[in-house]
């Protein structure tokens, strides 16, 4: 029986599942785990399955102790583990792709919607009690049919945030690392061009690439100031890929129209520019936020974890 170290709340089965063959410490604490004690109950520990807010670092690995055999993330993003010390102590990492494709790129489409058609604008002025009434030119968005997508990241959300894309009518161009499988291409008559040109053509550019060093700051001032002034910003990636203090001041000098963020630089802290506009749809992260998905990702993290403690190669590895 190994020790398995759960570091937020998971939905029960995940927990039932681990708990079936291992000793399971999940931390109860209706507020994230704080450092101090992350650090003392991952001692000892042979398994640990961590939440996206608790940074996985070499003190972490060290603290543990050299049994630990598995980090499994309950994300598909993992800029919180140090993956390269997990790699040099032969710790297996592993993350859940897949599971949480159609949810975040419902919620990619959906801040979309909400920024482009100014859905939240016109929530927030109905809850102020101001008068209102139908006009011919009152809250005007914009229409998506017939304009382009730019996805930034053809992964597997990326792609799934281009087939809703293209139900609504709107072209599709993107820029990746690499090609994607050429059927779906085709289906999509998606186009892969360089990040300049996504910016320049762009109606909408959404980002669906994972954060790291390559991709900080990706979206600064001088990308903000490439694309078009009638176009809008989605990000349901990471929040550091976009400058947020760059981003607040392309919003209120008109450089572009509008945008709805998902994530934010320093979560769960929202730039203070960017609470005073108006148009901009902010969510507070919620990209995989069904119990649907979330018992999944948690039931695939618990799986990763058990495969590595039966001595196999786990459902999804990242090292
Ligand atoms: C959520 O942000 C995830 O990476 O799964």
């Amino acid at each position: 029986m190994s020790r398995v170290v759960v570091t937020g709340r998971v939905p029960e089965a995940a927990i039932e599942k681990l708990r079936a063959e291992h000793e399971v410490d999940a931390w109860q604490g209706p507020e994230s785990i704080g450092r101090e004690e992350l650090l003392r109950r991952v001692a000892g520990a042979d398994a640990v399955v961590s939440l996206l807010t608790e940074r996985i670092d070499a003190e972490l690995l060290d603290a543990a102790g050299p049994q630990l055999k598995v980090v499994a993330n309950v994300a598909v993003g993992y800029d919180n583990i140090d993956v390269p010390a997990c790699t040099e102590r032969g710790i297996v990492a592993a993350n859940t792709p897949g599971v949480l494709t159609d949810a975040t790129a419902d919620i990619a489409f959906g801040l979309i919607l909400m920024a482009t058609r100014r859905l939240g604008e016109g929530e927030r002025l109905i809850r102020s009690g101001k008068a209102w009434k139908w006009g011919m030119f009152f809250l005007l968005g914009s229409s998506l049919q017939g304009k382009t997508l730019g996805v930034v990241g053809m992964g597997g959300i990326g792609q799934a945030t281009a087939h809703r894309a293209k139900a609504f009518g709107m072209e599709i161009v993107y820029q990746s690392r690499s090609e994607i499988d050429p059927g779906i291409a085709a289906e999509l008559g998606a186009r892969r061009v360089e990040l300049d040109e996504l910016l320049a053509v762009s109606d909408v550019v959404s980002l669906h690439c994972p954060y790291g060093p390559a991709t900080h700051h990706l979206i600064g001032a001088g990308q903000l100031a490439a694309m078009k002034s009638s176009a809008y910003l989605v990000n349901t990636a990471r929040g550091p890929i976009v400058d947020e203090g760059a981003l607040a001041s392309a919003l209120r000098e008109g450089q572009i129209v509008g945008a709805g963020l998902d994530v934010f630089e320093n979560e769960p802290s929202v730039h203070p520019g960017l609470l005073e506009l108006d148009n901009v749809v902010l969510v507070p992260h919620l990209g995989s936020a069904t119990v649907e998905t979330r018992t999944a990702m948690a039931m695939l993290a618990a799986d990763n974890a058990l495969a590595v403690l039966s001595g196999e190669r786990p459902p999804a590895p990242i090292n």
